[in-house]
């Protein structure tokens, strides 16, 4: 049986009094789980996050970070930071991160054996663009950031990685993909796993669908046999959705 993950990725959203308010909000909705429940709000505020959420089955996870244990990079934040405040889990490779700031497969590979060296899990993000499902390219697409962003790590490292097939035409669009393509992709991407290393990898690993999940689809798509949770966006800053997210798992 995979770990079922349900993850709200805050993006830049949430000052501190607000993060404490979401945060009181969602462990008074919280319904009852056997799904890991994770949010991750900006790096200012994490820390003040794990403390709220110490006696809390939530746990607070990072929304980037970077390869090198520290050095200098203006700006940057290091896997061992992240784990002196208590976070033991980072998304890498969001597609924001890839569009906006550059992050390509190399980089993501630096940043992968970077969490993985520290011993940090992650939660590891990729998809096609609208032009690439037009064009039919989206296997090949997706395919092709697993291997080079990924596929280089040992077979045993697969137990400290979680993927989130997020498809970036339905991310804050409201255009989800519908659970059929969610669950078209997923298969492909075990198979593609099951291919590289072994059958049994691909069915150890939680994949999760991203790309406006929303209390009102998110039965249909969690539904889907190699769905295994999802990863939120905008739903996930507002705690009665989220909360709606989580009981549908
Ligand atoms: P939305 O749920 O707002 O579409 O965002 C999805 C996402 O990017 C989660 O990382």
């Amino acid at each position: 049986m995979r770990t079922k993950i349900v993850a709200g990725n805050w993006k830049m959203n949430k000052n501190s009094s607000e993060t404490t308010e979401l945060l009181n909000q969602l462990q008074s909705k919280m319904p009852k789980t056997s799904a890991e429940v994770m949010v991750a709000p900006t790096f200012v505020n994490l820390a003040q996050a794990v403390t709220q959420l110490a006696a809390s089955s939530i746990e607070v996870v990072a929304q980037n970070m970077h390869f090198a244990e520290n050095g200098a990079y203006t700006g940057e934040i290091s896997a061992n930071m992240l784990q002196s405040v208590g976070i033991k889990t980072v998304i890498l490779g969001h597609s924001e991160r890839r569009a906006y700031f550059g992050e390509d497969d190399a980089l993501l590979a630096k940043k992968v054996d970077a969490a993985l060296k520290a011993g940090i899990r992650m939660i590891f993000c990729f998809g096609e663009e609208l032009q690439d499902r037009k064009s039919g390219n989206h296997f090949k697409v997706v395919e092709a950031q697993l291997k080079n962003g990924l596929f280089h790590v040992g077979k045993a490292h697969w137990q400290h990685i979680v993927l989130a097939y997020e498809p970036v035409w339905a991310i804050g669009t409201g255009e989800t993909a519908s659970p059929e393509q969610a669950q078209e992709m997923h298969a492909f991407i075990r198979k593609t796993i099951a291919t590289a290393y072994d059958e049994t990898t691909a069915q150890m690993v939680t994949i999760l669908y991203g790309g406006s999940v929303k209390p009102g689809n998110a039965n249909e798509i969690f539904s889907k046999p190699d769905v295994d949770g999802g990863l939120i966006g905008g739903a996930s800053l507002v705690a009665e959705d989220f909360a709606a997210i989580v009981a549908a798992i």
